[in-house]
């Protein structure tokens, strides 16, 4: 049994049943989840968690769905690294990467979609479909595969072919828009609108937004019941980074462990940084842009939940730090180098912004901080392709010994 209890309004309260709802009927703001919280803190406990599998069904009670036999690619409990080598050359004493390349489609949306396939299955849907930069479109479609559902995925024409690959093999209905994602995004609410379809990042955010919060139980439970002291995150619409945080709360709030102290840091390419730009005017107002970057997945230029993310960063003491393409191409390197993750460019807009937030001397070296890598990079791999310098030889010894200059 589930212990959520209806949807509520973010912004003015307003309650609704557990229903596919998209935003508030009165003021348009985001609805989320809400639970009975007095419920749940008699039924999980530390040692219930532990006892649940090794996936993100491990938290089952503290999510929104209700079938016990629900649909399953295996998403969660992805590692948790201590990353000394990257650590040293940042100057972190405790840094560890949460590595949510490691998910059957290869990002972090696993962990939403898994929530919000399951609930649009018990709302009776029998097509799925998403607006996505890419990562989400290839979970959309696998868990769509998996269910048995149809799905119908709407992604930006300028998507890394690869992604297209790792979309397509699932045999969705992919659709590419000639514009951005925002556009995407504009005539997906439309297409939503006319069809009585399950839009996971539309009438079913509220649900899909709860997936994301398992990434902040996992990391607490996995650094033995405790929150770090520094997050750095990747934001696009900046849903993630309020769902680690809600992680993080509940988890307090539920008794398991102490009260949060955690600095929450977003990173975004400068290119589209709209909630970066808000945090360093020190205003609240998000002004949209037009992306301009090679980190296609996190360029969303009017970000859905930018203003609750910008809320974070605030009340949490972190902030917001953008890195340039270059910057982020140097991230998705040294990660590599340093500790065999080969991430996506978000993941190098992390490790940079990570760098930087160091250099400024707002993470200091002794804080455990946690970075967020939620791609992996093989999908998207033309862009660091300048890494491939082999040493060329003949099929002989000698000639081995003399380019690579290996004495014998
Ligand atoms: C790899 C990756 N990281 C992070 C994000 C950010 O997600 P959000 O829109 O919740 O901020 C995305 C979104 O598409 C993504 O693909
Ligand atoms: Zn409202």
């Amino acid at each position: 049994m589930s212990f959520a209890t209806g949807l509520r309004c973010r912004k003015c309260g307003q309650e609704y049943p557990l229903q596919p709802l998209k935003v508030c009927d009165f003021c348009l703001s985001p609805v989320e989840v809400n639970y009975d919280y007095k419920a749940m803190i008699q039924a999980v406990s530390r040692q219930s968690i532990a006892s649940g599998p090794a996936t993100i069904w491990r938290y089952r009670d503290l999510l929104p769905v209700e079938t016990k036999d629900e649909i399953d690619l295996g998403t969660g409990m992805t590692p948790l690294v201590k990353a000394d080598n990257l650590g040293w050359k940042l100057g972190l004493e405790r840094l560890y990467i949460k590595n949510d390349c490691l998910t059957p489609t290869y990002s972090f949306k696993d962990r939403a979609v898994a929530v919000a396939v399951n609930k649009a299955k018990e709302f009776g849907f029998n097509t799925v479909a998403c607006a996505s930069t890419g990562n989400l479109a290839a979970s959309v479609a696998a868990h769509a595969a998996k269910a048995g559902m149809r799905a119908y995925v709407f992604v930006p024409s300028n998507v890394e072919p690869g992604k297209l690959v790792g979309v397509s093999i699932y045999k969705p209905n992919l659709v590419t828009v000639e514009g951005s994602y925002d556009d995407v995004n504009r005539l997906c609410a439309e297409v939503a609108q006319k069809y009585n379809w399950g839009f996971i990042n539309i009438n079913l955010r509220p649900y899909y937004a709860e997936g994301s919060k398992t990434l902040g139980y996992e990391v607490a439970e996995q650094l033995g019941w405790q929150s770090p002291d520094c997050v750095v995150a990747p934001a696009a619409s900046g849903l993630l980074f309020t769902r680690i945080w809600k992680g993080l709360q509940e988890l307090s709030m539920l008794k398991l462990i102490e009260p949060v102290n955690t600095h929450m840091y977003l990173t975004q390419a400068t290119g589209s940084s709209p909630i970066v730009k808000a945090y360093e005017a020190g205003s609240l107002h998000i002004h949209p842009v037009t992306p301009n970057t090679i980190v296609t997945s996190i360029a969303i230029g009017n970000p859905a939940d930018g203003y609750y993310a910008l809320m974070v960063a605030r009340q949490s003491g972190g902030g917001a730090q953008d890195v340039n393409d270059e910057e982020a191409i140097e991230g998705m390197k040294l990660l590599a180098e340093t500790e065999g993750i080969f991430a996506e460019a978000a993941g190098g807009v992390v490790i940079a912004g990570l760098r930087k937030l160091v250099q400024s001397g707002k993470i200091h070296k002794d804080q455990l901080t946690v970075a967020f890598i939620t791609g992996a990079g093989p999908r998207t791999q033309e862009i660091v392709s300048d890494v491939v310098q082999p040493v060329k030889v003949e099929p002989n010894l000698k000639s081995f010994s003399e380019v690579a200059g290996v004495g014998v």
